[in-house]
């Protein structure tokens, strides 16, 4: 099977040396990127920066920004994708404008305007009419369930995959995940502790079988 997955923060620019970022290190979806590789899937990576290698033996598609992300996602989300693995951690916000030039330093407060960015995950359905197995990510600080069911069903996923990214031990930046699977026939799966590796193996099977 073709799979598509997105991975790592987005950069949006302030200025043209600042941006506005997150914590996301990309671990976990690289971990099933080369999980489904192993497993014999032909694999698109779309990546913001991160600090990993890139993976080999599958197409790996660099991205900065949101924007950039929608447009590679639009590009490569054809009918020969089976499944699409939305793990990226974009920003839900960029500045509204974005200067040529390094803002200076003035000893007055600023403050920068903010727009909302394009969801990427939530246009898969609506926008580019994908009918493969869509999987979705959230990263939740509080009311998990509740949050992973709206999200489930406003992002027209067949399964969400919910982090508690409060936790220090597990998720963002770490080696090691510990996630709660929600499909949208209802049925609910939390996974133990295990390491994003082992995590990215699970994930492959798990969208297999719903393939
Ligand atoms: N996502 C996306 N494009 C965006 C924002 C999010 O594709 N602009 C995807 C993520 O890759 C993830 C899912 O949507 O698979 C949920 O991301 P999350 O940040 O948890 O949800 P948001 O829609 O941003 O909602 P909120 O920030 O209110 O929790």
């Amino acid at each position: 099977m073709r799979i598509l997955i997105t991975a790592g923060p987005t950069r949006e620019a302030i200025d043209p040396v600042r941006y506005i970022s997150n914590r996301s290190s990309g671990k976990m979806g690289y971990a099933i990127a080369e999980a489904a590789v192993e497993a014999g899937h032909e694999v698109i990576l779309i990546s913001g920066p991160t600090n990993l290698g890139a993976p080999v033996g599958l197409e790996m598609i660099p991205v900065e920004s949101a924007r950039d992300m929608y447009e590679a996602v639009r590009n490569r989300l054809d009918d020969s994708v089976g499944a699409g693995i939305f793990c990226a951690a974009v920003a839900d916000y960029r500045p509204r404008s974005v200067p040529d030039r390094k803002i200076k330093k003035k000893e007055a407060a600023m403050s920068i305007e903010l727009e909302p960015t394009d969801d990427i995950l939530g246009s898969v359905r609506s926008a580019f009419g994908f009918g493969g197995v869509l999987v979705g990510f959230a990263a939740e600080t509080n009311d998990m369930e509740a949050n992973a069911l709206e999200k489930l069903e406003r992002k027209g996923c067949d399964l969400l995959v919910a982090n508690d990214v409060s936790r220090k031990d597990i998720g963002f930046d770490r080696d090691a995940n510990e996630v709660q699977l929600f499909f949208k026939d209802g049925r609910r799966e939390s996974l133990p502790m295990q390491s994003k590796a082992e995590l990215g193996v699970t994930l492959v099977k798990v969208v297999e079988a719903m393939a």
